[in-house]
């Protein structure tokens, strides 16, 4: 019998709500290695070793095997609707028809509503499933502050509707945050973006914060097992780097679990995938702390090392990849 790890003990962070929900929850993507049956099993594995936050996608190609396992655990009386808080996004091909696309979400993981429902990324370039990285989309278009609202509105909507509790949006920048925010009715409860030790994004983290929005930190393991279009000869392998290592010896743990504490300890909701380590990973926030001394060394890891730089959202004229993230402090078009 796998090892249980009582919800309760589950460090919580506050929603701007007041609602406290899991510092961590379960990331759900393959990385297009994983079947979405593997992956399944693991969700089911994962809701009996104490896991109730789930990060799921409509482009992961998995809700359907999702929502049998999630039906499964709560007609066995494992865990109740309620109990769970369940994440999932639009994709890009449906920024014209959000209630369609979290309609078929529901059906698909058997949900009833959605917990926090992100808009995936922050314009309507679609790339196929296992497109390589040189492919591009004829239609792809720079970000616009109209198409980007026009898809806030339809999640607003669904709020109002009952659909989905709360809004979150992902893979954004400050300048498109501060273009988007003052024009939204019902204000994200969260923030998705890429965070681990290499990659800290401090600026946009602090921003987030101060606004009131929760952070996310996806790939908080800096995903070695990403698919091959997030691979670059430069990228650096977080958990390699020696800092990481001899923290890791110091508390007798695989670098992984020193990463999530990080996060945690930083006030991020980390969103780890995992097949075969997911309960150590959600133990781990249970217990043993990094030191202070330690958070500081961590921190001075910040090596600009962007995993998912999203070459196959780049439009006609753009320059690379770069000018998806707006670095000189203005919104590229
Ligand atoms: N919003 C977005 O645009 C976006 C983008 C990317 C990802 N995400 C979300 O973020 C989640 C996490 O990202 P990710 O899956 O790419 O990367 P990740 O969580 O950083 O890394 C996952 C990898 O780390 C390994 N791992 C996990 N725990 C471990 C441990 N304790 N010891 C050793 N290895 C361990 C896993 O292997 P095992 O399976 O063998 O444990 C897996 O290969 C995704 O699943 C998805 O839900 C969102």
């Amino acid at each position: 019998m796998a090892e249980f790890i009582n919800p309760a003990i589950v460090p919580k962070v506050t929603l701007p709500s007041g609602e406290e929900v899991p510092c961590m929850g379960m990331g759900t993507f393959g990385s297009d290695r994983v079947s979405p049956e593997d992956v399944s099993v693991a969700v089911a594995g994962a809701i009996r070793s104490g896991y109730r936050m789930f990060d799921c996608a409509a482009c992961y190609g998995n809700e359907d095997q999702i929502g049998k396992v999630f039906k499964e655990a709560m007609d066995e009386g494992v865990v109740e609707r309620k109990e769970l808080f369940i994440m999932t996004k639009v994709w890009n091909d449906m920024h014209r028809k959000v209630e369609e696309a979290c309609t078929k979400s529901i059906q698909d993981l058997q949900c009833d509503y959605v917990d926090l429902y992100f808009i995936h990324w922050p314009f309507p370039n679609y790339h196929a499933p296992f497109c390589d990285v040189d492919s591009r989309n004829p239609d792809s278009r720079p970000f616009s502050v109209e198409e980007f609202m026009d898809t806030y509105r339809q999640c607003e909507e669904l709020v109002e509707k009952g659909k989905i509790r709360y809004i979150g949006i992902s893979n954004m920048t400050i300048p498109k945050l501060e273009a988007v925010l003052p024009l939204m009715k019902i204000k994200p409860a969260a923030c998705e973006l890429e965070l681990h030790p290499c990659f800290q994004q401090q600026e946009q983290f602090d921003y987030l914060v101060a606004h009131n929005i929760q952070p996310v930190g996806y790939m908080p393991l800096g995903s070695p097992r990403r698919p091959e279009r997030d691979i670059c000869p430069e990228d650096v392998a977080d958990m390699q780097t020696p800092e990481m290592q001899e923290i890791a010896k110091a508390h007798d743990v695989h670098p992984a679990l020193i990463a999530l504490k990080w996060a945690h300890q930083r006030g991020e909701i980390s969103i780890p995938f995992s097949v075969h380590n997911y309960t150590s990973n959600l133990k781990c926030v249970t217990e043993d702390p990094l030191t202070e001394e330690e958070m500081a060394k961590i921190g001075t890891l910040e090596k600009g090392n962007r995993l998912v730089k999203g070459q196959v959202f780049l439009w006609e004229g753009a320059k690379d990849w770069h000018d998806l993230w707006d670095e000189e402090g203005f919104i590229v078009k």
